[in-house]
C-alpha cells in the first residue's frame, strides 16, 4: 500500500550515485548519512520526519543513538518507508550503546530496546558511543559531573566489547564499532578484539581534521565516520566555548561556496566525502537534507580547493566532553589522550 506520507521524491538523488565505502567485511556503507541528534532543542517528531524526508530523497544511511531519545519515532519512519517499498537491505542503520549500559548484561538489553524502538530485526552498525561508562542526564550544563565517573579502563571496555561481539554472533548486529576514541585506546582495542571494529565515529570538520587518527583508521581498515561535519552550528550550550571557531565562516570555505553558488555547509560536506570520511550531517530542513546528499554526486572540489581546506585546520574540537570528566581530572583534554598516553584515574 502506498502511503500519502512517504513517497520517493521526484527531485531526489539516485542512491546508487552516492559514493559508497567498503567495510572490512566487504559490506558497503553509503558515503553520506543523516545525523539524528537534535542538540536538546529540536523536536523529536521533526527529526523522525527528517528521516522520512531523507529516505525519500535518496539517503540510505541513518545515524541513530538511544541517548538521542527519538529512536521510537524514527522507527515509525523506517517502518513506513519499508511498508512503501524500501527494502531493509537497502538501508544502513547505525545505533549506539549509551554510557550507562556498559555493564554485564546491559549491552544485549540496550540493543534489544533499540531494535524494538527502531522496529528492526538487526542493525548494520552498533557503536560504543563513548569509551567511558560515565553518565550525564539529558540537557545538563557544562559543569555537571557524574560522581561515579572514571577514566578509561581497558579491561572494562573489553568486557563491554565482548558483549558487543556476542550481538554479532547472535545476528542482531552486522558490524560493531567505536566512537570518540583515540589512537592510544584503539591500539589496545585492536590488540584484544575477536571482532574487528568496522568503523570509528569521530568529530571531523575542516577546523578539526584529526589527521593522525583519521589516517590510523584508514590504515587499520576502520571506516571513519565524521560527526559535526558542518561544525554543528546549533550544538548545545554545554558544547560551546569562547575560543570555538566557525567552519562555515572561514574565508577559504566561503570563497569556494561563492564559486559553486552553494551554502558553506555544502563545501564542508564535499570536502569530507572527497577526503574519504563519511559525513553524517543533521538537518530537519528538507532543502538542506537534499542538498547535503546531492552535493556528494556533483561538482567535486578541485585538487587546489582540497589542498586549501587541508590548510585551514584549527585543531578546534567542538564536542569536548567535559560532562564525562572524573574527579581529579585536569580538564577536558584528559578525555582525549593528547600526549598519546591514556589518562588514568
Ligand atoms: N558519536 C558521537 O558522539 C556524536 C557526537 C555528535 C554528533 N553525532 C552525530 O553526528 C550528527 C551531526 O552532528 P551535529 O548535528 O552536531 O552537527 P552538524 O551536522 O555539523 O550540524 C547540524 C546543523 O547544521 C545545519 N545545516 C545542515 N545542513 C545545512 C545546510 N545545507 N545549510 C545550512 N545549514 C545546514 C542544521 O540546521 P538546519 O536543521 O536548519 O538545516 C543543523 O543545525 C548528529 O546529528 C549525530 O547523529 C555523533
Amino acid at each position: 500500500m502506498k502511503s500519502q506520507y512517504f513517497q520517493i521524491a521526484a527531485d531526489g538523488v539516485d542512491p546508487k550515485k552516492v559514493p559508497q565505502r567498503t567495510l572490512f567485511t566487504g559490506a558497503k556503507i553509503p558515503g553520506v548519512g543523516l545525523g539524528t541528534f537534535g542538540s536538546d532543542h529540536y523536536d523529536a517528531r521533526d527529526i523522525a520526519n527528517a528521516v522520512k524526508d531523507a529516505i525519500s530523497v535518496g539517503y540510505r544511511h541513518i545515524d541513530c543513538a538511544s541517548v538521542y531519545g527519538n529512536e521510537h519515532l524514527i522507527g515509525e519512519s523506517l517502518h513506513e518507508a519499508m511498508r512503501c517499498g524500501i527494502k531493509r537491505e537497502e538501508l544502513f542503520i547505525t545505533s549506539k550503546l549509551w554510557n550507562n549500559m556498559h555493564g554485564n548484561g546491559d549491552v544485549l538489553l540496550s540493543c534489544a530496546k533499540t531494535l524494538k524502538d527502531l522496529k528492526l530485526e538487526y542493525l548494520d552498525l552498533y557503536l560504543v558511543h563513548w569509551p567511558f561508562p560515565n553518565y550525564h542526564a539529558a540537557g545538563v550544563g557544562v559543569d555537571s559531573r557524574d560522581p561515579n565517573a572514571v577514566a578509561y579502563i581497558h579491561d572494562n571496555y573489553m568486557k563491554t566489547w565482548r558483549q558487543m561481539e556476542r550481538l554479532v554472533d547472535a545476528g542482531l548486529v552486522r558490524h560493531i564499532g567505536t566512537s570518540n576514541m583515540t589512537i592510544a585506546k584503539l591500539e589496545l582495542v585492536l590488540r584484544d578484539v575477536r571482532i574487528h571494529p568496522a568503523a570509528n565515529e569521530m568529530e571531523l570538520h575542516p577546523h578539526f581534521q584529526q589527521d593522525a587518527l583519521f589516517r590510523y583508521c584508514l590504515d587499520n581498515n576502520i571506516v571513519p565516520i565524521g560527526y559535526c561535519p558542518v561544525g554543528s552550528p546549533k550544538r548545545p550550550a554545554r558544547d560551546r566555548t569562547q575560543n570555538d571557531t566557525v567552519d562555515t565562516e572561514d574565508p577559504v570555505i566561503v570563497s569556494i561556496a561563492d564559486r559553486l553558488g552553494v551554502h558553506p555547509a555544502i563545501v564542508c560536506i564535499k570536502w569530507a566525502v572527497q577526503r574519504g570520511q563519511i559525513p553524517i550531517p543533521f538537518s530537519t530542513n528538507k532543502n538542506h537534507i537534499l542538498s547535503n546528499l546531492l552535493c556528494s554526486t556533483i561538482d567535486p572540489l578541485t585538487h587546489e580547493e582540497m589542498k586549501a581546506i587541508e590548510g585551514i585546520d584549527r585543531n578546534c574540537r567542538l564536542i569536548k566532553g567535559q560532562v564525562f570528566l572524573w574527579e581529579g581530572a585536569k580538564d577536558w583534554t584528559d578525555l582525549w589522550d593528547i600526549n598519546g598516553v591514556i589518562e588514568e584515574n
